[in-house]
């Protein structure tokens, strides 16, 4: 089996490259070596290379940034993801894609199905969803995993932003009204190699589709705060600080975020047997997150 991983040094990228390296044909690009903005390259490296699957980790994902790089998000997350849709179609491949919970607007009260409204309150989200609905239309077999909340060793994220404001701050003020799953990159890469696994050689089968991939419980960052602080003080790695929870309006950011991030993952246990990713366990060796 032939894979052709993008955005191979973003988290999830590299989370896939670690497990899929022994195990199939693989060519991993970054950014410098696919730049999937660029229409000729991804037909070039597509037709060159032929993967069976296309998994695409490439995204433009500063959602603050995005709301003033407006040309650069959709280049990127729908330009680019359509490049690769419509390229592997070309060579009668498949492709992975990757989405976000942020094409939701959040006003839900209850868990998101796929199946729900989109409406999406950012940039980052709205070039989300034009990328799913670009991959969608090139009529290629393609899966769209939408996810929520990735932390892991690698790259920037909540995790490891808390694990460093902890050195010299005694106290922080965390959002604690904006509730999601978080969701650890070596679990999104586990559940797309399974998929992947279950579909190679099926061009007809009919689960391919959009599937919601998050982690269970649900808690606010607030929460999410208190978690890995919980863990670092148990690796005798830090003072903890005291956490505040403020509400969203006393934390201003360029783009607004949805309030309920909460997707249910039910059709994926269905469909695949994938259970919800496990962050509480994730976050156990908190040591290897220091950095
Ligand atoms: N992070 C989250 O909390 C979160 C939440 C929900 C969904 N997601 C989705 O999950 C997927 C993986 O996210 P992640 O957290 O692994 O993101 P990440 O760590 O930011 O990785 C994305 C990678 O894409 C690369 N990239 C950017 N522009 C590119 C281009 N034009 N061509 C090729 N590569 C390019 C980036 O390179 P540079 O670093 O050099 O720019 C980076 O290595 C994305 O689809 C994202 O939208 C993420």
């Amino acid at each position: 089996m032939r894979v052709l991983v993008t955005g191979s040094k973003g988290q999830v990228g590299r989370c896939l490259v670690e497990q899929l390296q022994n195990n199939v044909e693989l060519l991993a690009v970054d950014r410098y070596e696919l730049d999937i903005t660029n229409r000729d390259a991804v037909f070039r490296k597509i037709a060159e290379f032929k993967p069976d699957f296309v998994i695409n980790a490439a995204a433009h994902t500063a959602v603050d940034k995005a709301e003033e790089q407006v040309d650069a998000s959709y280049a990127v997350n729908r330009d680019g993801a359509k490049y690769l849709a419509e390229a592997s179609k070309s060579v009668g491949g498949s492709i992975l894609h990757i989405s976000t919970d942020y094409v939701f607007s959040g006003n839900k009260l209850g868990d998101y199905v796929e199946t729900d409204e989109t409406g999406p309150l950012g940039i980052y989200g709205k070039s989300k969803l034009a990328g799913e609905l670009a991959v969608a239309s090139a009529n290629c077999n393609h899966i769209i995993l939408r996810t929520a909340w990735v932390f892991c060793e690698y790259g920037n994220n909540f995790v490891k932003t808390m694990l460093r404001l902890a050195k010299d701050r005694d106290q922080l003020d965390i959002v604690g009204d904006q509730i999601g799953g978080p969701t650890y990159a070596r679990d999104i890469a586990k559940a797309l190699i399974l998929i992947m696994n279950e579909l190679h050689g099926k061009k007809s089968d009919t689960r391919y589709g959009i599937y919601h991939f998050s982690g269970t419980p649900h808690v606010s960052w607030c929460e999410f705060a208190e978690m890995v602080f919980v863990q670092g003080l148990a690796k005798g790695l830090i003072e903890a600080p005291e956490v505040i929870p403020i509400p969203t309006h006393m934390y201003p950011t360029l783009a607004p975020r949805p309030t309920n991030s909460k997707m249910n993952c039910q059709k994926i246990k269905n469909a695949f047997d994938i259970e919800a990713s496990d962050w509480q366990s994730a976050i156990k060796n908190i040591e290897e997150y220091v950095s």
